[in-house]
């Protein structure tokens, strides 16, 4: 089974730019790319960060691009997004019984589980009580593989200013306790937020994150205040997900520079001698 995992297009009202960057042309830029090179993914799933403003023109935006699209977009909402808006533009989409923007659906063998760590006025994650008891019920229902998406980074990346805006600690120590103990029948973990490529181990469960597709971070770990940023490629990922196998792939779908080819078959393995 293979998926897109997509984060952070931060649209805008059409026509405003961010960091003198469209946002638009890069998620159309990346859609593009994804239904040239990748029209037999099963889902794209946006992990966040849909909007910068949160206005529901900008969400409209959204809807537009991607009706019609031929492989499913599943989306998750970041701190830059505004649940009431997204909401009023989507009243279709499923909700969690408090009305969070909680969802999950079979794809396969496997239930993709999309949480919502949104909170208001903060850019901060939360994942409350009610956030986690639902969690809770839909991975104690299930028993095949289950995998997580989330906006937020649910712990520290050992990045001090992304870190004090991550999941809250008061969220996340339950929420990795919960991990921990679902961690046989959850394959992976997916996050955004960060605009950073970053992968490894939470609670026992494998986890990445991709940068954005618009502006991206640069690492930077000392106790700077400060978020760090630079002008990298924008990527998207291509996941594999087989039985015994998980495979991520980082695609930089704005490249437009020549490709170099190689052969595979030459018996190199001994440096030649120069010719004079
Ligand atoms: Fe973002």
């Amino acid at each position: 089974m293979k998926f897109i995992h997509m984060s952070d297009i931060h649209l805008t009202v059409p026509g405003e730019i961010i960091d003198g960057l469209d946002p638009h042309k890069r998620f159309r830029q990346a859609l593009d790319h994804i239904e040239t090179h990748h029209s037999d993914a099963e889902r794209i799933i946006i992990t966040g960060d849909l909007t910068h403003w949160g206005e529901c023109e900008a969400y409209e935006a959204l809807n537009k691009a991607i009706e019609g699209f031929p492989i499913p977009v599943r989306l998750l909402l970041g701190n830059h997004d505004d649940r009431e808006a997204f909401i009023q533009m989507n009243p279709n989409h499923p909700l969690d019984t408090n009305g969070f923007v909680n969802h999950g659906e079979q794809v396969d063998d496997m239930t993709f589980i999309y949480c919502d760590t949104n909170e208001p006025e903060t850019h901060a994650g939360h994942f409350c009580e009610n956030r986690l008891a639902w969690l809770q019920g839909i991975l104690t229902s299930r028993a095949d593989d289950c995998v997580l998406f989330f906006h937020h980074n649910p712990r520290p990346l050992h990045q001090p200013a992304m870190d004090s805006i991550g999941l809250v600690p008061a969220h996340s120590s339950p929420l990795m306790v919960l991990i921990r103990q679902h961690r046989r029948h959850i394959r992976h973990m997916f996050f955004g937020h960060t605009h950073l490529t970053v992968s490894g181990i939470f609670a026992g469960v494998p986890f990445a994150c991709v940068r954005s597709t618009l502006h991206q971070g640069m690492p930077e770990f000392s106790k700077s205040e400060w978020l760090h940023g630079a002008n990298l490629a924008p990527h998207y990922s291509v996941v594999f997900m087989e039985p015994d196998n998980t495979v991520i792939h980082q695609i930089p779908f704005t490249y437009d520079g020549p490709i170099k080819l190689s052969g595979t078959g030459w018996k190199d393995w001994a440096k030649q001698e120069s010719v004079a």
